[in-house]
C-alpha cells in the first residue's frame, strides 16, 4: 500500500473540492484531491451557469477571474414573463448595487483544474472504494484503490465535497445527523444549443408548465422546460422541445430567440435537500455533499462556493493563528446561508411551476404571488436580494 501524508483531503473534485484546494494552495497548505470519476467526465458535467455577485468577487480574488470576465454575461436584473399577464425585470442592480454574471458551471470547473495542474496540485482521478477512517482521530486516514494498487492518506482534516451520491455524510452516525427533503413531481428538461441566447435570464411561467432562457456565453444558449416526472429523453425530439418552449413564452420574447440544433440535452429531476450538521470531528462537508437545491435560482454552485469560503476561512485561521473558532462554527455558519438558498428556491419553484394534481387555490394562490409582486416595488427588492445572494462575510 502506497502511504501519503497531506494537510487536507478532499473527497470529491467537483467545483466544491477544486476550489478549496486552490484556495488552500494560494494558502501554503497542501491538499490531495480523490475523485471518482476520470477527468474528462468531471469536465464533461452540464450544470446551472448563474453567479451571485459574491461567487464573481471570490473567484476574481482566488485568480480565477479573467475567463469569467472575458466570456460571461453581466447582468444588471432577470426577468420574469407570465402567460396573460405583464412580464417583469428584476432590476436587482438598482435595488442591490450589484450584477450577476451568466457563466457555466462546466467553464468554472475547467478554469479550477486547469489551474490546479499549473500548480502542481495532487489530484487522484479514477479512484474507487473511497473510504474515511478513524474520523474521531487527530489524524484521520483516507484509503482507496487507484490504478489497482491501494492507497492510504494520512491527514489533520477531510473534505467531504464529494456531491450527493459520495461517502462522506454517512461517515456521520445517523443518531448524530437529521437531513430534510423535498421531491418535486417534474423534471427539467435542459437542452444547449449554438446559437446566439436571448438578452435576459428569464423564468417563465405557463399553464402548460415552465421555461427558461439562459446562456454560457455570445454563442451558445441554454434552455429548459419542466416535463413530466416519467419522460425520457427519447420523448423529446428538438422540434417538440422549441414547439413546447415557444409555447409557453410570449410573443415579445419568443420573436428574439434562436433556435437551433441540440448539442446536449438531459432530464434532471428537482430536490431539495439538507443534511444537518456540516462537520463531525475531523470531517467538514461542504457543497452538494451536505444540501441539493432545485436549480429555480441557480443556487446550487453559489453555496458550494460560499461553503469553501467559511470552510477554507476556518482552516486556514486554524493552522495560522491557532484560532479554532471558525472551524467549530463552520456548519452553523454554512446552513444559516444554505437555509436561505433553500428557501429561495423553494419559493420560486412553487411560484413558477405547474404541480400536478394541486387545486384551484393553490393556482390562485400562484397568481396572487406574481400579482403581488407585479405591484409591489418592496418585493421585488427583497427577490433580488436573494437573487443576487447574501454577503458571505458574516
Ligand atoms: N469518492 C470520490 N469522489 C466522489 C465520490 C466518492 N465516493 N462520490 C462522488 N464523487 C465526486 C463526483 O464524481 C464529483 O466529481 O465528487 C464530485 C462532486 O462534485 P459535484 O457533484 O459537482 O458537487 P460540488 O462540488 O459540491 O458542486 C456543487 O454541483 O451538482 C452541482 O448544482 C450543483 O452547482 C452545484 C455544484
Ligand atoms: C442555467 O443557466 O443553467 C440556469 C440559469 C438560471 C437558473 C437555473 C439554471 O435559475
Amino acid at each position: 500500500m502506497a502511504n501519503f501524508k497531506t494537510q487536507v483531503a478532499i473527497i470529491g473534485g467537483g467545483p466544491a473540492g477544486l476550489l478549496l484546494s486552490h484556495i488552500l494552495h494560494l494558502n501554503k497548505i497542501d491538499s490531495i484531491i480523490i475523485e471518482r470519476q476520470s477527468k474528462s467526465h468531471v469536465l464533461g458535467r452540464i450544470r446551472a451557469g448563474v453567479l451571485e455577485a459574491g461567487t464573481v468577487q471570490l473567484l476574481r480574488d482566488v485568480g480565477l477571474g479573467s475567463r469569467m470576465d472575458k466570456e460571461g454575461m453581466s447582468h444588471d436584473g432577470t426577468s420574469i414573463t407570465w402567460e396573460g399577464k405583464p412580464s417583469l425585470f428584476i432590476d436587482v442592480k438598482k435595488f442591490t448595487g450589484k450584477t450577476f454574471m451568466a457563466y457555466g458551471q462546466t467553464s468554472i470547473t475547467e478554469d479550477l483544474f486547469q489551474q490546479r495542474e499549473i500548480d502542481n496540485g495532487h489530484i487522484f482521478c479514477e479512484a474507487s472504494e473511497v473510504e474515511i477512517n478513524n474520523i474521531e482521530n487527530k489524524h484521520p486516514e483516507v484509503t482507496f484503490v487507484h490504478d489497482g494498487k491501494p492507497q492510504k492518506i494520512t491527514c489533520d482534516y477531510v473534505a467531504g465535497c464529494d456531491g450527493f451520491h459520495g461517502v462522506s455524510r454517512h461517515v456521520i452516525p445517523e443518531s448524530q445527523q437529521r437531513s430534510f427533503q423535498r421531491n418535486y413531481p417534474f423534471g427539467w428538461l435542459g437542452i444547449m444549443a449554438e446559437v446566439p441566447p436571448y438578452k435576459d435570464v428569464l423564468y417563465g411561467y405557463h399553464s402548460e408548465g415552465f421555461a427558461l432562457a439562459s446562456q454560457r456565453n455570445p454563442m451558445l444558449s441554454r434552455f429548459y422546460i419542466q416535463v413530466d416526472i416519467n419522460d425520457k429523453i427519447e420523448d423529446w425530439s428538438d422540434d417538440r422541445f422549441w414547439e413546447a418552449l415557444m409555447r409557453r413564452l410570449p410573443d415579445e420574447v419568443t420573436k428574439n430567440i434562436k433556435i437551433g440544433p441540440s448539442i446536449e440535452k438531459s432530464i434532471a429531476p428537482l430536490r431539495s435537500f439538507v443534511s444537518e450538521p456540516m462537520q463531525y470531528h475531523n470531517l467538514f462537508l461542504a457543497g452538494d455533499s451536505a444540501h441539493v437545491v432545485p436549480p429555480t435560482g441557480a443556487k446550487g454552485l453559489n453555496l458550494a462556493v460560499s461553503d469553501i469560503y467559511y470552510l477554507s476561512r476556518g482552516i486556514i485561521e486554524s493552522y495560522k493563528n491557532k484560532n479554532n473558532k471558525y472551524l467549530e462554527n463552520y456548519s452553523k455558519t454554512a446552513l444559516s446561508r444554505v437555509w436561505s438558498a433553500i428557501n429561495l428556491s423553494w419559493r420560486l419553484t412553487k411560484m413558477l411551476h405547474t404541480f400536478p394534481g394541486e387545486d384551484p387555490f393553490d393556482e390562485q394562490l400562484r397568481q396572487s404571488d406574481y400579482d403581488l409582486l407585479l405591484k409591489s416595488e418592496a418585493l421585488q427588492q427583497a427577490l433580488a436580494v436573494q437573487y443576487i445572494g447574501l454577503p458571505f462575510d458574516v
